[in-house]
């Protein structure tokens, strides 16, 4: 198994697992030294595309951002998103997954959905392709408002048993999206590998949250997000003061000029 794979699985129970997306170098790049995952989430087709579904996303598009985000991730495990349609079957499943891993060179794979794709993860993890799981809320899945996941018994149910498959057949960790906090406490506590928790509290093994989030790039209100950072005002100002410069005439002086 992948050494980096094998690190994260001995974080459980011992200490948190960091987890972030990024989906450009750059950032990549700022982050790597502090997560444990970095993940190419199809999520860059709300942050960055404005889509108003991930359903858009297409695998030209990840592997292009996935192969800048490579460029800035030295020792995370990286992480991209299969998006919606390219493993609706075993066959088609394999041969993008496969595309993934070569073109962007990165570690694994995450695919969204627990019982009803087993046969497909089921494939990958036998062809050696290192699956993510995912469950909860799929976001691939959801037409209309995202809703917390089990707040009925028949819900939690199949997120636990979900869960306990994915384990079975093998896939190395799981993202649980906003699953009850109760429920994502008991996933974690019967499962060996990490759970990684967005919107699904501290009991998960991990945390991961979308970059533009977590450091204030973007407007978004969830409850679940925590602003770690202004950037968005920080660049405001820069540009701010860009403008300002130039109309003074203050830049570029003589030093930034040849
Ligand atoms: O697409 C994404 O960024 C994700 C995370 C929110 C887990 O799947």
């Amino acid at each position: 198994m992948n050494n980096k794979i094998n690190k994260i699985l001995k974080k459980k129970n011992k200490s948190k697992i960091i987890c972030l997306t990024a989906y450009s170098k750059n950032v990549a790049e700022a982050i790597d030294s502090y997560t444990d995952i970095v993940l190419v989430g199809d999520s860059l087709g709300s942050v960055l595309y404005n889509y108003s579904t991930t359903r858009k996303v297409t695998l030209d598009q990840m592997i292009e951002h996935s192969k800048s985000v490579r460029l800035g991730v030295k020792s995370s495990l990286m992480v991209v998103d299969m998006p919606y349609r390219t493993y609706r079957n075993k066959k088609i499943a394999l041969k993008n997954a496969k595309k993934v891993l070569k073109e962007t060179k990165s570690d694994a794979v995450k695919l969204e959905g627990g019982s009803s794709i087993i046969n497909i993860i089921e494939h990958l993890i036998k062809n050696k392709i290192p699956v993510m799981g995912h469950l909860g809320i799929l976001p691939q899945s959801v037409k209309g408002k995202f809703k917390f996941k089990g707040k009925k018994n028949t819900e939690r149910n199949k997120i636990f048993n979900d869960a306990k498959l994915l384990e079975k057949i093998g896939v190395f960790s799981i993202v649980l999206e906003c699953v009850e906090t109760t429920l994502a406490k008991q996933i974690s506590k019967k499962l060996k590998i990490p759970t990684i928790g967005i919107g699904s509290s501290k009991f998960c093994d991990g945390q991961i949250l979308v970059i533009d989030d977590l450091i204030g790039l973007n407007d978004t209100k969830v409850r679940f997000v925590k602003k770690f950072g202004q950037i968005k005002k920080n660049i405001s100002k820069a540009a701010k003061n860009f403008g300002r410069a130039v109309k003074n005439k203050k830049y570029p002086s003589k030093i930034y000029s040849y």
